[in-house]
């Protein structure tokens, strides 16, 4: 649906407006419309990317919901979800101050196929645009053989996932539980700490068993309540550590080892517990990490990681897209389109 009052005349495309995917007041699916803005320029340290695929994650439902509700300076409605992109580099910027092309820029030149996270709680907005502005140094390439769609739903989760295992830092051989293990920071959980010689317990419901199978976990439990019961079951002494991708907090520090880990994605509201160390990743402070990106990227080249897509839609459909992953069960991304 297009926003009323858009500006006269703005059409995507004629060089000064573009599409982005926008909402002027917090509440359900309902409030996100296309909006027309200004199509940014790159500043210096900054190219411009023309957005083929951008991914919609939790957080844009929560964003959109009113989950964010204090905004850093410049940020204005309408406000522009989006963390993950994929698409055609078409301006490169200045080099940043005082550095060469080669070491502020890198050799990113018009026509490159990149895919980045960014953050849609700084001016200009997220993902969700025809044009987004991007940091030349949370860039990296598409792997050839790997589509703008499926790339779309890499950097964010892989980029939380790489963080997060990184800050537990276990060795070969240590057990890593996970919950919500079936969706995107789970499934690249499962992959990742699988491919580093981790013993993977998921969760799972009945028809996602073979699903987080498949991706790399040794052991599967039934997801939900109960849960950390059924993970001692397996570990009777406890897991090394926990992801909670699932968000269920502090019932599931049982399952965790006297002196493991919990690792959050999402604050953690509770205390701790027999020295369990319980940390939380913001991929917010790993957006510049484009040869980290990079490295993922080509582990999903490798087939190491699976880049999973729900569904493909036009970005006019972002109501759509919202409504049908709140409902729950969406396995895989849904994918928004320019
Ligand atoms: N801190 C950070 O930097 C960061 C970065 C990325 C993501 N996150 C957060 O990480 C969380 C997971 O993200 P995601 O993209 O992986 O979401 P997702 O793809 O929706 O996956 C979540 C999974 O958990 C399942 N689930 C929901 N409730 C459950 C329960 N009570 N027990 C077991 N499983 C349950 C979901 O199943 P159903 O579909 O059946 O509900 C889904 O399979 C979100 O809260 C997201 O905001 C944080």
């Amino acid at each position: 649906m297009t926003e009323p009052g858009s500006p006269a005349g703005g059409r995507a495309g004629d060089g000064t407006l573009m599409r982005a995917v926008g909402f002027t007041e917090f509440g359900g699916p309902d409030v996100l419309r296309t909006v027309f803005l200004p199509v940014p320029s790159p500043g210096p340290g900054q190219v411009r990317v023309r957005v083929a695929a951008t991914a919609v994650n939790p957080t844009d439902l929560a964003f959109r919901a009113g989950a964010h509700r204090s905004m850093p300076p410049g940020v204005e409605p309408p406000y522009v979800p989006g963390m993950d992109l994929a698409g055609i580099i078409d301006a490169v910027g200045d080099p940043p101050d005082g550095e060469t092309a080669a070491a502020g820029m890198g050799d990113w030149a018009p026509g490159d196929r990149v895919m980045a996270a960014v953050s849609p709680w700084a001016p200009g907005g997220g993902a969700q645009a025809e044009f987004v502005v991007v940091a030349a140094d949370a860039l990296a390439r598409v792997p050839e053989g790997i589509g703008l769609e499926a790339a779309a739903t890499l950097p964010m989760n892989a980029l939380t996932v790489r963080a997060a295992l990184d800050q537990l830092a276990l060795s070969p051989g240590q057990t890593l539980a996970i919950t919500g293990a079936a969706g995107a920071v789970g499934g690249y959980a499962i992959q990742l700490a699988s491919a580093e010689g981790l013993r993977v317990i998921a969760d799972a419901s009945p028809a996602d068993g073979d699903l987080v199978r498949g991706l790399g976990a040794r052991t599967v439990v039934a997801r939900g309540p109960g849960v950390a019961q059924r993970i001692r079951e397996v570990v009777p002494d406890g897991a090394d550590a926990l992801l909670d991708a699932a968000v269920m907090g502090p019932p599931v520090l049982s399952a965790v080892r006297d002196g493991g880990q919990l690792m959050a994605v999402r604050p953690f509201s509770g205390e701790s517990e027999r020295g369990i160390t319980v940390s939380l990743v913001l991929v917010f402070h790993h957006l510049h990490e484009g040869g980290r990106l990079a490295a993922l990227a080509g582990l999903a080249a490798k087939g190491t990681l699976s880049l999973r897509v729900a569904d493909v839609l036009p970005a006019a459909d972002a109501a759509d897209a919202h409504r049908r992953f709140e409902a729950g069960g969406v396995r895989g991304r849904l994918v928004l389109t320019f």
